[in-house]
């Protein structure tokens, strides 16, 4: 079983995305995203009730070096939301603060990963997917 687990954990490293026999894997970010998060954040604008994904990682990514980094401070935001650590203060200001999810360590790792890896690199560092949405424009 061990071995087994340990295959698909690579396999899902290797293909980047999560088969369907992931889901014998301790944790997996999307999945922890399409549970709990999904409801109010979507992937790519427009918004729900809070900002897209696809914005929100590529700020991560232009505010941290590494994916340590990045993972580590959101992972902290997801146990205790606050306006002063948010990467986006104005979206605080437009959708209100986030609540506290209660997730176990593993699976906010888990869905802080998976959410730092969509950055999507072909938009460009940290320019989002701002066009028409004065809002993501950084500069
Ligand atoms: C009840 C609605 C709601 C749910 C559920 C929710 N969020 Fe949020 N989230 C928000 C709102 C609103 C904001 C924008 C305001 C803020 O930053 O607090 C936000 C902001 C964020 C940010 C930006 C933080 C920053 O540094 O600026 C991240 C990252 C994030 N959410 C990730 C997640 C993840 C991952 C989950 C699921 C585990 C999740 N959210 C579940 C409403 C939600």
């Amino acid at each position: 079983m061990k071995k087994i687990m340990f295959t698909c954990m690579i396999s899902g490293i290797v293909s980047g995305f999560s088969p369907v026999v992931m889901s014998a894997a301790p944790v997996d970010g999307a999945a922890v995203f399409a549970r709990n998060c999904s409801v109010c954040h979507s992937i790519n604008p427009p918004p729900k009730s809070a900002p897209p994904v696809i914005p929100l990682a590529n700020r991560y990514h232009e505010k941290f070096a590494t994916r340590e980094q990045g993972v580590a401070h959101m992972v902290a935001f997801l146990k205790k939301p606050d306006k002063a650590g948010a990467v986006d203060a104005q979206a605080v200001t437009r959708f209100g603060l986030m609540p506290p999810l209660s997730l176990a360590d593993a699976e906010l790792k888990a869905v802080s990963g998976w959410f730092w890896d969509q950055y999507n690199p072909a938009m460009g560092r940290g320019r989002g997917m701002g066009r028409g949405q004065g809002q993501y424009m950084n500069r």
